[in-house]
């Protein structure tokens, strides 16, 4: 939020009368048997009845009350205050005001942050991970010190490698960042419609049995928010605030770049909630943009409330100065669709807005119901939650040996070998008689969560994992912190370098570089990191493995060089078992296999403006394009790169070598489905295809294990089209799978690719097109051409 709106910013007032501490005695609504003979308790009613009935109850003024973050009770009918906001990105977090660990529940698991969770690859994780977060919510919110709604995942599209909250999305691919929103959202928000393991590695859509009705109580666990509707990444860059930006997004990149991990969050992963952003788009504040919040609830269906950023309504007027004043913004945000603002701004604005017949009692009442849909569907409005199927969990369920181990699973597969001269690593337990470990972070286990981190469990330093397998460990911090102003720790480092057998430097950034309202200038290390570094590589007997911290990419080209560094590793935040994962993974009882899920590009990049949303590259212009699917400059890692203590040849097993675009093409043709130049087809949009079935195949992909060690290994399938339509990306990620590979084993698995979703992009009118003629789809330095015709 705003740093100058003094609103609630930490303080906790939540279902007060629900904490254990407390005297009073509990309010539940639909309480038997005095409250239950209100329709809005009567369960055999239609979901949207029940709340319609609930609104009929209110007074406006208590309706106006219900459309804040912090919204008030109605004791007369049983209603208890509700704090909607609740954070869980990577475990419960304490950066909204619903979750607090001032109780019986004083800490949670802190799983590695999102973008190294990405980094697996590997949808299962994704989805035990939020399975596991959600039981820890409902058992904090079981002892009142959480709430059911949490605004998480963050699903934008990090699409500038200085943005400071790229840490905690899943990457700069849409098709990764929609793989993940599903397997979060679907993981997460429990109930039905889940999908079944193994199904996650294939792309089908899941057939919704519930898509005529309005859900039904109990049918959410919790529920999850896809945000930041929509191109949201930019926090501060020069005059450009996340407040005051207008995104200026062409048609063609909203459709295939900034919205592909929206819709698939709502569509196939039922979110029941979506946040409108700051930033304006195309001129037009998210929050008040009518369009924008139509897409995701009229043709993704969402079935749940849109939320604001906090704030994001009084910015509206106050940094976007869209309207002139607080009531119009108030009328344009409602009219347009949202229906809940995280802050006070509509809580002292909207009535107003009524007397001045800018807002009717009715653009509330639409708000209301999707709001008390929820909250029904929570199962908010059945009696004492707590007598319910999630009633039991508690304390016990939380930080249990099983969460923790899978905090552990979740680092170990992110974790991102990008360099091994020679075969370096991993050490020898049995060689090596003493380590130095260097770094202003290696020695500090708090900051190994990133953005959004709550209380873990346990907080085990980097060094505390390599003591647990080397005694004689010693350490220095070499800088005072991650800024690194001074060498004056330079001396000290170098010296227990020198004496050691073994010596692992921990660089790169922290939340003091990248992190909500601060976005990087530099890709560098900062201050004297790198000095640090090739000074202790220069002392040290052999050469040293240097550990990457951060979420955002380095320029470590200085590193990738060296002779001196002959290891690197990138951990990114690894979260509260992060200390154990990279030592187990530099003593070679984990083989790595983390992929990188964004590109590390070289400082230069820094020249591109931040402001500038285009994707394709603009070479007319000097601009580079940006991500793997369009950036045309040089690279210090690509996208997919990580690399592993084995190799990996693949075959393809099976894959089509031509497919055909059935249904009637001449209806196709008619209703202007095909472009066509003189005699020859170009492409078909994918919203005339008459049926995308024929157009779906499977790949079957044989991985071998070429080396001595067993290992995860992610298998990562491409696309390039044929270039018949402008702005046709280089290549895109069609599919994707991790599989658990033998040393000297093959493993085969089956990608299923969706030529409509997947093979297609938009054209320069923001319409999906799928090209006709020869696709080439890479595998590893494999390659086969699929042609596509009609
Ligand atoms: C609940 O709703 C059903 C369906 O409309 C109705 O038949 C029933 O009488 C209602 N129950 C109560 C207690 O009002
Ligand atoms: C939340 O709203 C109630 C009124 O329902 C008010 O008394 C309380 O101070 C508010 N809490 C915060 C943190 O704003
Ligand atoms: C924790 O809760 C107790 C009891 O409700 C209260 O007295 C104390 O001030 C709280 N501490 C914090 C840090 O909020
Ligand atoms: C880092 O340390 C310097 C002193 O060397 C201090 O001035 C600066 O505020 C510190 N930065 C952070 C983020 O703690
Ligand atoms: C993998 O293969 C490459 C090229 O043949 C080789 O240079 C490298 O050492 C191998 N790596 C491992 C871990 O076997
Ligand atoms: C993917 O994650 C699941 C859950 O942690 C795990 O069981 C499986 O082994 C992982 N697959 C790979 C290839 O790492
Ligand atoms: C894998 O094959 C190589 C070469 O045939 C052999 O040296 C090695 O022992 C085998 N490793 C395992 C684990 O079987």
């Amino acid at each position: 939020m705003p740093p100058h709106f003094p609103l609630f910013f930490f303080v906790f007032f939540f279902l007060s009368s629900f904490s254990s501490s407390s005297t009073r005695k509990p309010l539940f609504p639909c309480e038997p048997p005095k409250q239950n003979s209100y329709q809005f308790c009567n369960t055999s009613l239609p979901i949207s009845s029940r709340a319609r009935s609930l609104i009929s109850h209110l007074t406006l003024q208590e309706k106006i009350r219900q459309l804040s973050n912090n919204a008030s009770a109605v004791p007369r009918l049983g209603i208890p205050a509700y704090q909607w906001w609740s954070e869980s990105l990577h475990g419960l977090a304490t950066n909204g005001p619903g979750v607090s660990f001032n109780g019986s529940i004083a800490a949670a698991a802190a799983f590695p942050q999102v973008l190294l969770m990405a980094a697996s690859f590997n949808r299962s994780l994704w989805s035990s991970v939020a399975s596991a977060v959600a039981v820890e919510a409902r058992a904090m919110y079981n002892y009142g010190q959480a709430g059911l709604t949490f605004w998480a995942p963050n699903v934008n599209v990090f699409r500038d490698p200085r943005w400071g909250r790229g840490q905690e999305t899943p990457g700069e691919d849409p098709m990764v960042g929609s793989a993940f929103a599903v397997e979060f959202v679907k993981g997460f928000q429990g109930g039905n419609g889940r999908i079944e393991s193994g199904i996650g590695e294939k792309i089908r859509v899941l057939e919704d049995d519930q898509d005529d009705d309005d859900g039904k109580s109990g049918d959410l666990m919790l529920s999850a928010c896809c945000k930041h509707l929509t191109a949201y990444d930019l926090e501060m860059w020069g005059s450009f605030s996340r407040y005051n930006f207008n995104a200026v997004i062409t048609d063609q990149d909203f459709e295939d770049t900034y919205q592909p991990p929206f819709r698939s969050c709502v569509q196939q992963g039922k979110a029941s909630c979506v946040m409108c952003s700051y930033n304006a788009v195309n001129g037009v504040p998210a929050c008040a943009q009518k369009d924008l919040l139509a897409q995701a609830r009229d043709k993704w269906g969402l079935k749940g409330y849109i939320t604001s950023d906090c704030d994001a309504v009084a910015t509206v007027l106050e940094y976007q100065h869209y309207t002139k004043n607080p009531e119009d913004a108030v009328a344009d945000v409602l009219k347009a669709g949202m229906d809940i603002n995280c802050g006070t701004y509509l809580l002292r604005h909207t009535l107003a807005a009524i007397q001045q017949e800018k807002v009717l009692e009715e653009d509330i009442d639409r708000a209301l119901i999707n709001l008390f849909s929820v909250q029904i569907r929570l199962g908010l409005f059945d009696g004492d939650p707590r007598k319910g199927k999630y009633g039991r969990l508690g304390p016990q369920d939380v930080c249990t040996s099983e969460t923790k181990k899978l905090a552990l699973e979740a680092a170990r597969q992110g974790i991102v070998l990008l360099k091994n001269d020679k075969k370096f690593l991993p050490l020898k337990k049995d060689v090596v008689s003493s380590l130095a470990v260097i770094g202003p972070l290696a020695d500090d286990g708090t900051k190994l969560g990133g953005g959004y981190t709550g209380v873990p469990c346990s907080q085990k330093s980097l060094f505390d994992g390599f003591r647990d397998y080397v005694k004689k460990t010693s350490y220095a911090a070499g800088c005072f912190n991650v800024s690194c102003y001074s060498d004056e720790g330079f001396d000290e480092a170098i010296n227990i370098a020198k004496e050691a057998d073994y010596v692992v430097v921990v660089a790169g950034i922290d939340l003091s570089q990248e992190t909500e309202d601060h976005d990087r200038v530099s890709l560098l290390l900062p201050g004297k990191q790198m000095a640090l570094v090739s000074s202790v590589a220069a002392a040290s007997k052999n050469p040293v493995i240097l550990v990457l911290t951060g979420g955002g990419p380095l320029d470590v080209l200085f590193a990738e060089k060296s002779p001196q560094i002959a290891s690197m590793i990138w951990v990114g935040y690894p979260g509260q078992e992060g200390g154990r994962a990279l030592a187990e993974i530099i003593f070679g009882d984990v083989n790595p296999g983390g992929r990188l899920p964004m590109t590390w590009y070289p400082e230069a990049f820094t020249n591109v403006p931040m402001n500038d949303m285009r994707m394709r590259a603009d070479p007319s212009r000097g601009y580079p394009g940006r991500t793997y699917r369009f950036y045309t400059g040089s690279r210090v890692y690509a996208f997919g790169q990580g690399l592993s203590y084995s190799n990996y040849t693949y075959r393809f097993l099976s894959v089509p070598s031509k497919l055909s675009v059935s249904g009637s093409f001449e209806d196709a043709f008619r209703e202007n489905a095909i472009h066509q130049v003189g005699d020859q087809l170009d492409y078909i949009y994918i919203d005339a295809v008459p049926s995308c079935d024929s157009l779906r195949f499977s790949v079957e992909i044989s991985t071998m294990n070429v080396g001595d060690m067993d290992g995860a290994h992610v298998v990562l399938l491409f696309s390039r089209p044929p270039k018949v339509v402008q702005g046709a990306p280089e290549k895109q990620l069609i599919g994707f799978s991790s599989v658990n590979t033998i040393s000297n084993g093959s493993t085969s698995t089956s990608i299923l690719v969706d030529s409509c979703m997947h093979l297609s992009f938009a054209n320069e009118k923001g319409r999906r097109v799928l090209p006709l003629g020869d696709h080439t789809l890479f595998l590893g330095d494999l390659e086969s051409t699929l042609s596509i015709e009609t």
